[in-house]
């Protein structure tokens, strides 16, 4: 066994943080998803595929809406960048959220789901004239407003529907969260929003307070993304709450709505250790109650955007083994490279972000000694990693399926199509049946882009 090696055990075992609620090895040993055995869903489906627990997914959208609204929640948003179809659409609103969408084309899928208007958000630093329209005509409830010139933009369109636009300030309060850490400064280097300091959110405000086809609603904040605890909204809070004070004492406007955006974390490893979602929302409802008190202005409504927390775990990816490559380092070491017929194009995370993954063999259990991998894809990259330190069994084979868990967020909405490679499928399972939430794009799909002469 090789120095640091984990048991064959621990090789094998699924663990429940971090992968599906319903994902399990059945007694043969062959990893299933709501009763659904893998191999038949890459026999039917292809591979690589994305593999989604509907009920592990509508238990978090329940678990999110409840606790943030015990919080003092209005609205929770689902945040449809993490990935968006309109089954999943329809899954979330059904169990109490609402949908971020940050373009026109998130928009048409909750339109085509029949997502009403009112429980829309749409965000967006650079909305074009269409996509404000589109926004505006279905009535979408809250337009976040990120610059000056969409004051003007999004008043006109409104004017030109004959509608009253609620909207929301972003303001960037200059906390960037991450995992454990967060960095606070003055200002924010960055493109999104206006700037908490400074007196641009209060002159937004009040060149809203004047065009009579918007309605102010409220201030809007979202720090960062995978964040494990509170201490980073505790700050965003102060600095929200200081600068709805500010808008108070020199505008007489009360606002009603403090959307604090997402970010909340999740477990990709099982020593990720995210703070459980009832907790989180609870102090995050209490420091918001705290800055108000301390300010002397009532408590506004809470709304939230959480994305990657609802669908991520949700989700896993199953991939094929292809090749496998032992690699000869220095020092005698020796790393197997075990390539799969995915990649950076259905997940471009680990390439992008650093980020890690748990994988584990899924077409059958093994109790063969452990070789440390680095699971790549087909892509001609050398930084086409999908998992860059991984034990998997040493039996391992061609024609064996790989699966990664927490795959359900920013990776199937990431792809891409490098190498004319087609994007994989997205299935969902429940109760021992599988539906297709995405058909697998085909060749012909990418071919039928280019003109034919
Ligand atoms: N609200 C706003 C305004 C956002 O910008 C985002 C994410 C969210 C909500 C949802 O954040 P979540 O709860 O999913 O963390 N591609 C990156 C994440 C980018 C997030 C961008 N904004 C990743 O794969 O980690």
């Amino acid at each position: 066994m090789a120095s640091g090696a984990p048991s064959p055990a621990a090789v094998d075992a699924l663990d429940s943080r971090v992968w599906p609620r319903n994902c399990v090895r059945d007694a043969s040993g062959v990893m299933t998803v709501a009763g659904v055995d893998v191999r038949d869903i890459a026999r039917d489906f292809g591979t690589p595929v994305f593999v989604l627990d509907e009920q592990d997914l509508r238990s978090r959208a329940r678990e999110y809406a409840l606790a943030y609204r015990e919080a003092g929640a209005s609205m929770v948003f689902y945040a449809a960048k993490a990935f968006l179809s309109t089954a999943v659409a329809r899954w979330v609103t059904e169990e109490g959220l609402g949908i971020d969408v940050a373009s026109g084309g998130e928009l048409a899928v909750a339109m085509r789901a029949g997502v009403p208007g009112e429980l829309l958000l749409m965000h967006g630093n650079n909305k074009s004239e269409e996509e404000i329209a589109a926004a505006v005509d279905y009535s979408v409830g809250r337009i976040v407003i990120d610059s000056f010139e969409e004051i003007a933009r999004v008043a006109q369109a409104a004017a030109k529907a004959g509608r009253v636009q609620p909207v929301l300030v972003r303001a960037t309060v200059g906390v960037e969260a991450h995992t454990h850490e967060f960095i606070a400064t003055a200002h924010e280097d960055q493109k999104f929003g206006l700037s908490a300091q400074g007196g641009a959110v209060e002159e937004a405000v009040r060149r809203i307070a004047k065009l009579p086809s918007l309605t102010l609603v409220g201030l809007h904040s979202h720090i960062g993304s995978q964040i494990f605890d509170a201490s980073g909204f505790q700050i965003a809070a102060a600095r929200v709450v200081a600068l709805a004070q500010r808008i108070y004492d020199e505008q007489g406007i009360e606002l009603e709505e403090l959307n604090l955006g997402g970010g909340m974390g999740i477990a990709y490893l099982d020593s990720d250790d995210p703070l459980d979602v009832a907790d989180m929302a609870m102090q995050i409802g209490d420091i918001v109650a705290k800055e108000c008190a301390d300010a002397g202005i009532t408590v506004p409504a809470l709304a939230f955007e959480p994305g990657r927390a609802i669908v991520g775990p949700a989700g896993i990816t199953v991939y094929e083994v292809g090749t496998i490559k032992p690699v000869e380092l220095d020092h005698g070491l020796v790393r197997t490279y075990v390539s799969v017929d995915g990649g950076m194009s259905d997940n471009i995370r680990t390439a992008l972000y650093g980020a890690d993954y748990t994988v584990r063999l899924a077409s059958r259990s093994s109790m063969a000694e452990p070789m440390l991998c680095r699971v790549v894809g087909k892509h001609c990259e050398s930084g086409d990693v999908v998992v860059r330190d991984a034990w998997l069994p040493s039996d391992l084979a061609p024609g064996d399926l790989l699966a990664v868990a927490a795959t359900g967020a920013y990776c199937r909405s990431m792809a891409s199509n490098y190498n004319f490679v087609p994007r994989p499928g997205v299935v969902s399972v429940k109760g021992g049946d599988v539906s297709t939430v995405l058909r697998r794009e085909t060749i012909d799909d990418l071919l039928g882009l280019e003109p034919t002469t």
